[in-house]
């Protein structure tokens, strides 16, 4: 009896670190959010023939990720924070800056989501698992894309 009650005891404990991380990925969405559609109404040069429209698939991308994210969060019974992550914006319409900061803010997406899978793994819900691993998929292409797109 007194495993069982500890049993539910942790899985309570890492029900309320995921939605802790959970609520950082949504945070990091609604910021990426901001700067994607701010470079891509900003993005200047030849490079705003084809930026501009990337910049606007990523704000949708990021839109999408951050309904998978809020989702889980209701489904775990969790409050869904309304604040971006405070980490500044840098303003500039030079296109070369905004991917360079582009690439720290999918850099640091996969690194949320890495954290969150296994906590995922951990309490057992596959359907939860699936949505997120695809979201985490997703980052890891955009690193590689902009880690391409860097390159001369
Ligand atoms: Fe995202
Ligand atoms: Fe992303």
């Amino acid at each position: 009896m007194a495993h069982h009650q500890s049993d539910v005891e942790e899985t309570a404990m890492s029900e309320k670190e995921l939605v802790e991380s959970l609520n950082r990925a949504l945070a990091w969405e609604l910021r990426a959010i901001a700067l994607y559609s701010h470079y891509s109404a900003y993005v200047s040069g030849i490079h705003r023939l084809y930026l501009a429209d990337h910049f606007n698939n990523e704000v949708n991308e990021s839109v999408t990720h951050a309904a998978t994210v809020r989702s889980a969060i209701v489904k775990l019974d969790g409050t869904a924070i309304t604040e971006r992550d405070a980490t500044p914006i840098l303003h500039t319409s030079n296109y070369k800056e905004m991917l360079a900061e582009a690439y720290e803010t999918e850099k640091k997406a996969v690194e949320t989501y890495s954290e969150i899978l296994p906590l995922v793994e951990k309490i057992g819900d596959t359907e939860l698992f699936d949505s997120l691993e695809v979201v985490y998929f997703d980052e890891q292409r955009s690193v590689e894309e902009l880690r391409m797109m860097l390159k001369d």
